[in-house]
């Protein structure tokens, strides 16, 4: 287990709704190895988002633990939560490429700026930066700013801020999501290329049941023990 790429274990969230408290992940397990995709999926709110933000250490869990790439979260054990804040940061800005559902481009930098600020946080040149930009179809927007392009547009910046950085590990919350089927099949074609190429491990939430299969492994969160 301990040389795994990413697992988690007993993982339970519960938010408020006024006093009640609502059970959103229960009891939830999941373990994944360099190469492997896992979909996730399962109606609107059964905590797809949610989990993503707890595997990049961006949302707590209430109990259980999460370990990636050797660092361990154990929300039961004080200590090992020392420092988890740093750490955390430290994976994401070096490791995990995190694609939220609305994209979060800096609105000050170009795209082409936006995709070199994340390859060099990284620790890597900018000399691909552009090429990623054409890949996902958007080359010729590059100089535009984040509020000059469609959501669908922002949204592939977002991708290939995350293929400039060179992650070991992708956290996908429907990438594709604002992408008409064209040029989200070309999109997640390059997402896939990516993950092979490197061995990355690829978390992908998504509602499109053919993207579902073609992941190595699939968790439908409607469906877990407890909801
Ligand atoms: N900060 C929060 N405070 C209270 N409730 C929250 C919070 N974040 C999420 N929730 C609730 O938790 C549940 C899971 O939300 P989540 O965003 O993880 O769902 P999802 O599966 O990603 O849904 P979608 O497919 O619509 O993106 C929802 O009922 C949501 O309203
Ligand atoms: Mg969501």
């Amino acid at each position: 287990m301990v040389d795994s790429l990413l697992w988690a274990r007993g993982l339970d969230k519960q938010f408020r709704s006024g006093t009640e408290p609502v059970p959103v992940l229960t009891d939830l397990s999941l373990h994944l190895e360099r190469g492997e995709s896992l979909a996730l999926t399962g109606r609107s709110g059964s905590g797809k988002s949610t989990l993503l933000n707890i595997l990049c250490g961006l949302e707590m869990p209430d109990a259980g633990v999460v370990q990636v790439l050797g660092e361990t979260f154990d929300s039961g054990k004080p200590d090992a939560m020392n420092k988890a804040e740093a750490r955390w940061g430290n994976l994401r800005r070096h490791q995990i490429g995190v694609v939220f559902q609305e994209a979060n481009l800096m609105p000050a930098l170009s795209l082409l700026d936006n995709v070199r600020l994340r390859a060099r946080l990284a620790g890597h040149n900018e000399n691909d930066c552009q090429d990623w930009l054409e890949r996902l179809g958007i080359g010729e927007l590059s100089d535009r700013y984040p509020d000059q392009v469609s959501g669908g547009q922002r949204q592939r910046a977002a991708l290939a801020m995350v293929f400039a950085m060179k992650p070991t590990l992708i956290l996908a919350d429907e990438p594709t999501g604002s992408l008409d089927h064209h040029t989200a099949e070309a999109v997640i074609g390059q997402l896939f290329e990516l993950q092979a190429r490197h061995g990355c491990g690829l978390v992908l939430a998504t509602h499109d049941p053919e993207l579902a299969i073609r992941c190595s492994q699939h968790m439908d969160l409607g469906h877990q023990p407890g909801t």
